[in-house]
C-alpha cells in the first residue's frame, strides 16, 4: 500500500521516477507526488487521482534535477487531497519525506510538536514523521557539531525510536544535495543497484528497464545512498554488509504489451504460470512432486499430524483448496485461517502443527505478522509466495515460489491459480508420503502436467464468456455456488467480481443456500453455479432446480458436457473434464473472464479498483 521510489545518479530525477511510480501505481492511486532537490532547495508537485495526473506538470516543470523521491498513495490518514500527498517537507524546508506505512502514535508526536510552535500542513501521520526527524535534526546541529550527515542519521535514529507503527521512507536533506536516505520496518524498502545510479522503491518493479541487482532491506535498516555507493546501518548505528540478489525477470514480463489490462494479460499467462509451478517439480520415476527449499526433512514432515494454512483474500481462498486437496489426498487434517484472525487469536497449536502461509506478494502486513506469531511460538513455517525475495519469503522457514512472474493487475489471477495447483501438488507430496500408492501418484502427475493445455482450452471460451458478462452486467447481485473444492472458487469467483466490477456478490457452498441466500434469489440476482461431475453431481444440478423455480438466471460451470441438462440453465460454460486436482484451477478461468467482462461493460478501471490496492502493507 503506497509506492515510494527515490533516484540519486545522472540522469535527470523526474522522468525516471514517473516512470518507476507508474508501475508502482497498483499500490495505490488515490494522489501521486515528486519533489526533486535543486539549488538547494525542493521542488515539490502533487496532484491527487493517477500518476498520469501528474506526468504533464512533471514534464513541463523539466527540472534538471539528479535527486529526486516521488510516491503514489493509498490514503490511509486524511483524505485524498493534494495538502495529505506525499512528499512531505518538514516545516523549517530542509528534509522532504515519502512514507509508507502508518505512524500509529503520530497525534502525540504531533501535539508535542506543535506544543514547540511546529505547524502542520496536512492531515497525515508522515508530516509527524518528518518534522520529528527534523526537529531531532536541528537539536543534533546545534548541540554537537556534527557533520550534517552524521547528525542526521542519528536525528532519524532518534525518531525511529519514537514512532510506532510501520514504515518505509525515501528523505532528503537539503544539506546533503548529494545523498539520499531509506529505512523500513514492516514495510518493504529495496535498494536498486545502479551503473552511476542507485534507487530507493517499495518494490522491485519500479527499477524494470533500470537495474536489475537489488539489495532489500531488513525492518530496523537504514540505507544512505549516493549515486556510485550506498551503505548500510541497523537502528544502533552497526554497519550491514549487503547482500546484491539478482532479480530475474525481464521487462516485458512487467509491461503490458498488446493487452488492453494487466488483469486480461495475466488471465492469458495462467497455462504458462501453472507451467512454470510445476517446472522442475516432479520426481524422476513421475509419481510424485518434489520441493527444494521446503528445507524440512521428510522424515520430519512424515511427523506432521497438522497443517494450518495462514492468508488473505484471493490468497485465503488458494488455502481452502488446499484443505480439500491435502485431507483428501494426504489424510492429513487441515485448518485455514485469516492471517489477520490468527495474530490476534492466540490460537493453541499442537506441536507436530507445520504452518503454511499463502501469499502473492510476500509483503501482506497481516500475512507476515501471523507468519512472525506463528514462529516467535516455535512452530516451523513455510510459505507459498510468488515474489521472489519478499518479506515473507525471508523470514519463513523455507517455502515453495510460484514463479508465476509479476502480477500487476489488482485482482489475483494468474497468481492464484499457481497457488491452488501448487496445493494440489503438496496434496501429492504429502500424500506420497503417507498412503497414496505409486499408481495414483503416476495418475494425478499426469492429470497435472495436463493443466496448462486444458486452461488454454477454457480460454478459447473468451468470446463466449464476453458474452454471458454482458447480459448480465447489468444486476446488482449474484451468487456463486459451489460444493467441496468448487466453494472456494465460488468464494473467489464472488470476490474477484465485487472487487471490479463493484456488484454485491455472495459465495457459499451450494447445499447452503437453502439456509438464508435463497431469499435473494430473483431474476435480478443471477447465479454461478459450478456443477462438476462426481458422486454428488446429481446434488448439485439439484441445487440449481431450485434457484430456476424460483426465477433466478443461472450461469452453469460444467465439465459434464451432454450430462448437464441443456433446458437447466440460461446460459453454460464447458470446461474439460480433468481429474478433480486440476478441476478447481480450470473452473476458476470462467469467473475471472466473467468479473473482467463485467467490470468492462461497466466501464470500470479493471486494473485499478476504486478503495483498492494490490499489497495490502497496512492493518
Ligand atoms: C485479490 O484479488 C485481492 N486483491 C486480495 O484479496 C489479495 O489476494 C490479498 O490482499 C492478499 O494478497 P497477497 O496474496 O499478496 O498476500
Amino acid at each position: 500500500m503506497c509506492g515510494i521510489i527515490g533516484y540519486i545518479g545522472k540522469q535527470k530525477a523526474s522522468p525516471i521516477l514517473l516512470n518507476g511510480l507508474q508501475r508502482l501505481e497498483y499500490r495505490g492511486y488515490d494522489s501521486a507526488g515528486l519533489a526533486v532537490l535543486e539549488k538547494g532547495q525542493f521542488n515539490a508537485l502533487k496532484r491527487t487521482g493517477r500518476v498520469e495526473n501528474l506526468r504533464k506538470p512533471v514534464l513541463a516543470a523539466d527540472s534538471q534535477a539528479r535527486l529526486g523521491i516521488s510516491h503514489t498513495r493509498w490514503a490511509t490518514h486524511g483524505g485524498v487531497t493534494e495538502a495529505n500527498a506525499h512528499p512531505h517537507v518538514s516545516w523549517d524546508g530542509r528534509l522532504a519525506l515519502v512514507h509508507n506505512g502508518v505512524i500509529e502514535n503520530y497525534k502525540a508526536i504531533k501535539r508535542e510538536l506543535e506544543a514547540k510552535g511546529i505547524e502542520f500542513k496536512s492531515e497525515t501521520d508522515s508530516e509527524a514523521l518528518v518534522n520529528l526527524i527534523a526537529y531531532f535534526y536541528n537539536l543534533e546541529l546545534k548541540e554537537s557539531g556534527k557533520s550534517h550527515k552524521q547528525a542526521l542519521l542519528q536525528a532519524l535514529r532518534t525518531a525511529l525510536y519514537q514512532v510506532e507503527g510501520t514504515y518505509g521512507i525515501g528523505i532528503m536533506c537539503t544539506d546533503l544535495p548529494e545523498h539520499m536516505i531509506g529505512a523500513r520496518k514492516g514495510s518493504p524498502l529495496v535498494i536498486g543497484v545502479g551503473k552511476g545510479e542507485n534507487l530507493l522503491a517499495s518494490d522491485v518493479t519500479a527499477f524494470a528497464g533500470r537495474t536489475q541487482n537489488v539489495v532489500y532491506l531488513s525492518d530496523g535498516q537504514i540505507a544512505y545512498l549516493s549515486e556510485e555507493d550506498f551503505e548500510i546501518t541497523n537502528i544502533d548505528a552497526e554497519t550491514v554488509s549487503p547482500h546484491i540478489d539478482t532479480i530475474s525477470w525481464d521487462i516485458e514480463d512487467a509491461e503490458l504489451g498488446a493487452y488492453p489490462h494487466y488483469m486480461l494479460k495475466e488471465i492469458f499467462e495462467q497455462p504458462m504460470a501453472i507451467e512454470n509451478a510445476m517446472r522442475g517439480r516432479f520426481s524422476q520415476d513421475g509419481s510424485t512432486a518434489q520441493f527444494g527449499g521446503l528445507n524440512i526433512d521428510p522424515r520430519e514432515l512424515r511427523q506432521i499430524d497438522r497443517i494450518l494454512f495462514l492468508g488473505c483474500g484471493t490468497a485465503w481462498h488458494s488455502c481452502l483448496v488446499a484443505e480439500y486437496l491435502i485431507e483428501k489426498y494426504a489424510r492429513i487434517p487441515v485448518e485455514v485461517e485469516y492471517a489477520s484472525e490468527f495474530r490476534y487469536r492466540n490460537a493453541p497449536l499442537d506441536k507436530n502443527t507445520l504452518v503454511f502461509t499463502v501469499s502473492q506478494s510476500g509483503e501482506t502486513i497481516d500475512t507476515l505478522e501471523a507468519q512472525r506469531e506463528a514462529k516467535r511460538k516455535g512452530y516451523r513455517v513455510l510459505g507459498i509466495t510468488n515474489v521472489v525475495g519478499s518479506t515473507i519469503a525471508r523470514e519463513n522457514d523455507g517455502g515453495i515460489y510460484q514463479h508465476s512472474g509479476p502480477e500487476i493487475g489488482v485482482a489475483s489471477t494468474k497468481a492464484f491459480t499457481a497457488q491452488v495447483h501448487i496445493a494440489a501438488m503438496l496434496a501429492l507430496y504429502l500424500g506420497r508420503m503417507r498412503d497414496m500408492s505409486f499408481s495414483e501418484g503416476i495418475q494425478i502427475v499426469n492429470a497435472l502436467k495436463k493443466a496448462p493445455g486444458m486452461v488454454a482450452q477454457v480460454l478459447n471460451q473468451t468470446e463466449h464468456i464476453k458474452e454471458i458478462a454482458e447480459r448480465f452486467a447489468e444486476k446488482s447481485d449474484y451468487l456463486f455456488l459451489g460444493r467441496q473444492a468448487m466453494f472456494p472458487i465460488a468464494l473467489e469467483g464472488a470476490l474477484k467480481l465485487k472487487e471490479v466490477s463493484y456488484i454485491h456478490a455472495e459465495g457459499y457452498p451450494a447445499a447452503e443456500m437453502k439456509h438464508g441466500p435463497i431469499a435473494l434469489i430473483s431474476p435480478e440476482c443471477p447465479t454461478v453455479a459450478f456443477a462438476m461431475k462426481s458422486e454428488i453431481f446429481q446434488k448439485s444440478l439439484a441445487n440449481v432446480q431450485e434457484i430456476r423455480a424460483r426465477k433466478g438466471p443461472v450461469i452453469a460451470i460444467t465439465d459434464a458436457g451432454k450430462d448437464f441438462p441443456a433446458d437447466l440453465a440460461d446460459a453454460v460454460i464447458e470446461i474439460p473434464e480433468a481429474h478433480e486436482v486440476v478441476q478447481p484451477v480450470l473452473a476458476s478461468i470462467p469467473v475471472q473472464l466473467l468479473a473482467y467482462y463485467t467490470a468492462l461493460a461497466r466501464n470500470c478501471d479493471v486494473d485499478k479498483p476504486r478503495n483498492l490496492a494490490k499489497s495490502v502493507t497496512v492493518e
